[in-house]
């Protein structure tokens, strides 16, 4: 039975709430844990629908998952059993592209679905089988899978055509167990990029230069295992920081890392809000209306696509106009149309939304489209006039860990209802 949120408007939130791991640095984690037969051990892994996913194809792959009592997740893939990425995993979540990499260096084949259109765009795979290629990879387009052989990846240089993070850490993990040196240019500096190099280093990897343009990955022949924590979620910390702003409350972040947030704050201050850092604490007071901003989505450290669907949200409410462009996916504005039936004025051409402020938001039911965009409608809900009812969050509780509690310890009137 598809679950709602009824989200009644009107309550400044304030308090503090810890933030989960990040799920995009725990979905290349658990993928890594391909690469070797040892045990891979990850502490923090968050409870989310696409970490189940991930589980379950790695599960068909032949790797055995345990949630330990101390609460880690123990990986460990004796021998690989199958090569195959299903049609019907793939198509539920992209981010299962990411054992690509890892099926290919460990055992010279991988059969891995394309994972077709999504909801925010196109997005291929063609720079990660770009990669493999020079990585000396035979690939083959057939029915709709992705058939990749290779007796040994060999090291080679990169450059991707553009900055693709889940590109980057394909490569990056498939060159781990290549021959010889590889260098990967204009390589994503995303966090959870970093993250992973920290993971696979600790399993014996030698890897130069992540979280800049330029990573080099000198190959080994094997990969031990090691224990791992997954990095805080900058995407859920700037969810919740927006969540404070938007209903003119004061919230603080705990378990964040503040350099991660950079750009996030930085937008923030610019719609005036008072930010203090204090260690892993991030706090965001937003006493009047927000002042309207512009945005530009762009990779790491710049600001990023993922929270542009929140702080749209914000800016529907801000004194004045504000433009937002998306450069990273073409079809990232799928919560406009429902911004605009809680009362925002928003108007789009092209890759840029033209967002002039409004007073109040009233509630009236939404749908949900995407991860990001569900939680636009949440925030957006949580400033308006009245109920919001927002349905399909079964889109939310892909990337967001508990959300509704962290926002109902913050004083948000919000509650799931099974419709
Ligand atoms: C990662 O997706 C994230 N997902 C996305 O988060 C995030 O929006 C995106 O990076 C950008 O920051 C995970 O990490 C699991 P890209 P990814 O490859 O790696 C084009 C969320 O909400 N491209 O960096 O798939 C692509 O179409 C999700 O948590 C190619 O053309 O994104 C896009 O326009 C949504 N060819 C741009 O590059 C390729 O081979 C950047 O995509 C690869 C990408």
């Amino acid at each position: 039975m598809p679950a709602r949120l009824i989200v009644e408007g009107g309550v400044a939130l304030r308090g503090e709430v810890a933030v989960s791991a990040a799920k995009n640095a725990a979905l290349p984690a658990l993928a890594a844990a391909l690469l070797t037969a040892a045990p891979v051990v990850l502490d923090n892994v968050p409870k989310l629908a696409d970490v189940t996913t991930i589980r379950s194809l790695l599960g068909r792959l032949g790797a055995e998952i345990t949630d330990e009592s101390d609460g880690s997740t123990r990986i460990r893939t004796v021998s690989v059993r199958s090569h195959e990425a299903p049609y019907e995993l793939v198509s539920t979540m992209r981010a299962s592209v990411l054992v690509l990499g890892p099926l290919l260096a460990r055992t010279g084949v991988a059969r891995v679905a394309l994972p077709g259109g999504c909801a925010i765009g196109v997005r291929p795979i063609d720079q990660h089988l770009k990669g493999l290629k020079q990585l000396g990879a035979e690939i083959a387009i057939e029915n709709g899978y992705v058939e990749a052989r290779a007796s040994r990846l060999k090291g080679a240089r990169i450059t991707p055509d553009l900055v693709t993070v889940t590109g980057t850490e394909n490569l990056m993990m498939a060159a781990a167990l290549a021959e010889g040196t590889t260098v990967i240019d204009n390589a994503a500096r995303e966090p959870e990029v970093t993250d992973l190099a920290r993971l696979l280093s600790a399993m014996g990897a030698r890897i130069e230069g992540a979280g800049t343009e330029r990573i080099e990955i000198e190959g080994v022949t094997d990969l031990s295992g090691a224990r791992h924590r997954i990095i805080p979620d900058r995407i859920e910390a700037g969810t919740l920081l927006v969540a404070g702003a938007i209903t003119g409350g004061d919230v603080t972040v705990t378990g964040a890392v503040p350099a991660h947030l950079a750009a996030i704050r930085d937008k923030l201050e610019e719609c005036g809000a008072t930010i203090d850092v204090d260690g892993d604490r991030v706090r965001c007071r937003t006493p009047g209306r927000p002042r309207s901003a512009d945005v530009i989505t762009s990779p790491f450290p710049a600001f990023p696509t993922d929270m542009q669907a929140q702080v749209m949200a914000l800016l529907g409410l801000a004194e004045g106009t504000s433009k937002i462009s998306e450069t990273i996916f073409e079809n990232r504005f799928m919560h406009v149309a429902e911004l605009g039936r809680l009362g925002a004025r928003i108007e789009i051409d092209g890759g840029t939304a033209v967002v002039r402020g409004v007073e109040r938001y009233q509630g009236a039911p939404v749908m949900a489209t995407d991860l990001r965009a569900s939680a636009s409608l949440v925030l957006a809900g949580l400033a308006a006039r009245g109920i919001t009812e927002v349905s399909r969050v079964y889109h939310l509780d892909r990337g967001y860990e508990r959300l509704e509690a962290k926002l109902q310890a913050l004083g948000a009137r919000i509650t799931r209802v099974m419709s």
